[in-house]
């Protein structure tokens, strides 16, 4: 969190960087523009929704940090707010409510993240995309699909955005354990949704292993796996994580503007396209560097506990996938 209070002082000699954020007005999209005018790495910030873009861009830009803001409202005007674009974020789409699942969402998101994965396609077709519209388990192969059938996919620039599972993670893990949060780290892997999110809390940094029995372990895991329903049961009808989301996807963009620009050793875990299980999108610990991902580190070594997490999220996960990419080649 300092990291990002610290923000304006640190910008001198970085390449100028443009972000486009789509769904800027929305209940992520809005602290997240904040988040990214603060940061460094940014010097344009395009904020895009179909309506209210122009309110929230002018509201953003009387900050006193270097990035320029200027606000896109409406399809006309999308293609103005991606030209140049290093960095897409996507938080367009309707959020959860209570007794839904992420993949009640398919139905109304699958169709705006392609339509404007298209858009990324013809307008900034070298931009990383970083996607947080749910479900991310079948939006992100809605993307690699659609992106394909533009002919302009790269596997390295389609990022699914799990940092919020990690975020919650380190949190949860860290006051259990009775840690300094802030020197915590735990892997998360795996996909978005329930079961499919699996912490790997046997390679959390520092380890804890003598303080926590298994039953920790497994409350932790299932918090984590339960985090986002958590807050919409929370928020009682009024939408899912908006604020930790919007931390979390700064955190993330950073980091692949950290990549872009060179930034040696940027390692976060992201939903991607992935060989290191039998389902083609998988997330795990990724190298980020001048392309998008650099490097994909496989699982390491598992507790039992973990590798029968992961034996019993492949079926959710893998269908989700196969729903994304059906929508996305049925809709061509
Ligand atoms: P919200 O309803 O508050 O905001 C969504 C915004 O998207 C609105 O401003 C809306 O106008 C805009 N939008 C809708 N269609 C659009 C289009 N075609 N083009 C551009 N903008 C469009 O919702 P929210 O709380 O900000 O959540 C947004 C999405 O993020 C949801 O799908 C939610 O499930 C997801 N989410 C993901 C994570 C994650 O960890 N990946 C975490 C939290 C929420
Ligand atoms: C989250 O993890 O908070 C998001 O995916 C939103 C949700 O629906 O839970």
């Amino acid at each position: 969190a300092s990291g990002l209070r610290a923000y304006a002082s640190a910008s001198g000699g970085l390449p100028p960087r443009k972000v486009a954020v789509l769904g800027a007005a929305g209940g992520i999209g809005q602290p997240l523009s904040l988040l990214m005018k603060l940061s460094p790495y940014v010097s344009e910030l395009a904020l895009y929704d179909i309506a209210g873009t122009p309110g929230v861009a002018a509201d953003v830009s009387h900050i006193n940090s270097k990035a320029a803001v200027k606000g896109y409202a409406g399809e006309d005007q999308l293609g103005e707010a991606l030209k140049g674009a290093d960095v897409v974020i996507i938080p367009a789409g309707v959020p959860r409510k209570p007794g839904m699942t992420r993949d009640d969402l398919f139905k109304i998101n699958a169709g705006i993240v392609k339509a404007l994965v298209e858009a990324c396609g013809k307008h900034c077709p070298k931009a990383l995309l970083n996607i947080i519209s749910n479900p991310v388990n079948s939006t992100v192969p809605i993307a690699a699909e659609t992106l394909k059938r533009l002919g302009v996919y790269d596997e390295k620039r389609v990022l699914g955005v799990t940092t919020l599972d990690v975020v919650r993670a380190k949190t949860f893990y860290a006051e259990k354990a009775g840690l300094d949060v802030s020197k915590v780290d735990v892997p998360v892997v795996g996909g978005h949704a329930g079961v499919t999110i699996l912490p790997l809390f046997s390679q959390a940094v520092p380890n804890a292993a003598n303080k926590l029995n298994d039953a920790d372990i497994d409350a932790l895991t299932k918090r984590t796996q339960d985090g986002g329903t958590e807050v919409v049961q929370a928020k009682a009808g009024k939408g899912s994580a908006t604020l930790s989301m919007a931390y979390a996807g700064a955190l993330f963009a950073d980091a692949c503007l950290r990549g872009l620009n060179g930034d040696p050793d940027v390692v976060e875990c992201t939903y991607v396209a992935s060989t290191i299980t039998d389902a083609p999108f998988f997330s795990s610990k990724v190298k980020l560097g001048k392309n998008g991902v650099e490097q994909i580190f496989g699982l390491g070594e598992l507790s039992a506990y973990e590798a029968e997490g992961l034996k019993a999220l492949m079926p959710e996960l893998r269908q989700s996938i196969q729903k994304g990419e059906d929508f996305a080649l049925e809709k061509q």
